[in-house]
């Protein structure tokens, strides 16, 4: 792994970070930057084959894979247990596995299909709460002052058109972060969300039917700040913020990644 980052200017040294949806994308990103800052990460996701190649290509010290689908909360559990094994303990979850609405669908209330809405559910909203659960368990059992991250979206402060059911999940994922943080407070957890604007991923070229380069010049014309294109390290430096010590005060926040994003309403 190429890391110029000197050691005392890492801000995760030795800690023991858990990653969903960690093979690709925002993951992905956070994956490599948590390695650079010193922590052994465990990239979990349903993707078994990209997420053994990127834990390989960042190195066996600094990464493990495991695959887990956060839909099913004894996978969950068990991800949680398998990294205490290996590793002693979790200081970080970073709850970040996630998708879009089915292209089958638009998702406009009209036409809403309600069993797109459950699966789209399951993932985004289930999937989250059984990682902060299991992973605040274990950082209460083990006297861990720990730090659970979640990814949200813009989306989870607005009203949309199409895609409802993936606007309301992350709706949903705001509450989760700021209820949790109210219950996890006096064990010295912190529990915060990072919320992106549109980010080029596999996710969204999917979603969206288009290229890397169509998708990034769509979403640069709708940001304030002309400073280039959101990418996924963009995200990832917001979400280290929130894992490290530099947010030792910072709790129950969501933390916009956006670019000052307005869309055409
Ligand atoms: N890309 C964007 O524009 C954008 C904007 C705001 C929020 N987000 C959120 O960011 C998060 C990461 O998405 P991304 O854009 O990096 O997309 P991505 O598709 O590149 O990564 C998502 C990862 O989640 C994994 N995953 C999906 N279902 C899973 C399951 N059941 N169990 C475990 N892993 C599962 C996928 O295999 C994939 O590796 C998602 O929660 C998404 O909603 C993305």
């Amino acid at each position: 792994m190429e890391n110029p980052i000197p050691l005392t200017n890492k801000k995760l040294e030795g800690k023991i970070a858990i990653i969903t949806g960690g093979a690709s994308g925002i993951g992905e990103a956070t994956a490599k930057l948590f390695a650079q800052h010193g922590a052994k990460v465990v990239i979990a996701d349903i993707q078994e084959a990209k997420g053994r190649s990127l834990a390989e290509s960042i190195g066996s010290t600094h990464c493990t894979f495991i695959k887990c689908d956060v839909t099913d909360e004894q996978q969950v559990q068990s991800l949680v247990q398998s990294t205490i094994d290996l590793h002693g303990q979790v200081d970080i979850m970073f709850s970040n596995a996630g998708i879009s609405s089915t292209n089958d669908h638009e998702q406009d209330i009209l036409g809403f299909n309600l069993d797109a809405f459950d699966n789209l559910f399951a993932i985004n909203v289930r999937g989250s709460v059984a990682c902060v659960k299991h992973a605040a368990k274990a950082m209460v059992n083990g006297g861990i002052k720990g730090k659970i991250i979640c990814t949200t979206s813009v989306t989870a402060t607005m009203g949309v058109t199409k895609q409802i059911d993936y606007a309301m999940s992350k709706h949903a994922v705001l509450g989760l972060v700021k209820s949790a943080s109210k219950g996890l407070g006096k064990y010295g957890i912190r529990v915060n969300c990072v919320s992106p604007a549109a980010v080029a991923t596999p996710m969204l070229e999917k979603s969206m039917k288009m290229s890397v380069d169509e998708i990034e010049k769509l979403f640069e014309s709708m940001n304030c700040l002309k400073n280039g294109v959101l990418r996924a390290s963009h995200v990832a430096d917001a979400v280290l913020f929130l894992a490290s010590d530099d947010s030792q005060f910072v709790t129950g926040h969501n933390l916009v990644v956006d670019g000052g994003f307005h869309p055409p309403v």
